[in-house]
């Protein structure tokens, strides 16, 4: 009996994340990753976004994420795994980093 609820509940755990296409899973990442979504800074394209502009001893300065969309992998993943400055730390699966990087240099899986 107990087998046969969890084959159930697998059954149907897997059909329901089939009911949303790669793009539009990878779209919700992009927007919800477990954090502030990326679009925040980035932009919705992820070419880029201006946040804010501030003065920093008497120097203009601008604040915001860069265009991400031309970037190879590894950078993207190293990017993504390690701690930058202006960015939230994010610990991201890689299954999760590919499919924003596919989502974002609009590559089919
Ligand atoms: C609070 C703002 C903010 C958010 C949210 C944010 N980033 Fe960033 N990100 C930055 C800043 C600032 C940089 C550094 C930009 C620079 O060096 O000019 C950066 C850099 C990067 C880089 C490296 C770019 C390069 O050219 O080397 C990647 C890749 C990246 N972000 C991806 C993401 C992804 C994917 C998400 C969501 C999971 C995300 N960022 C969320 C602000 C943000």
């Amino acid at each position: 009996m107990k087998l046969f609820l969890l084959l159930t509940v697998c059954t149907y755990l897997s059909a329901a994340t089939s009911f949303i296409t790669d793009e539009e899973y990878a779209s919700s990442l992009y927007k919800n990753p477990r954090g502030i979504g990326c679009n925040n800074c980035h932009g919705d394209s992820g070419k880029g976004k201006l946040v804010a502009k501030y003065e920093q001893k008497g120097v203009m300065k601008n604040y915001g994420g860069s265009d991400i969309t031309d970037i190879g992998f590894k950078d993207f993943y190293e990017a993504l795994d390690t701690r930058i400055t202006g960015m939230p730390r994010y610990f991201l699966t890689k299954d999760e980093i590919e499919a924003l990087y596919r989502y974002l240099h609009k590559v089919k899986k």
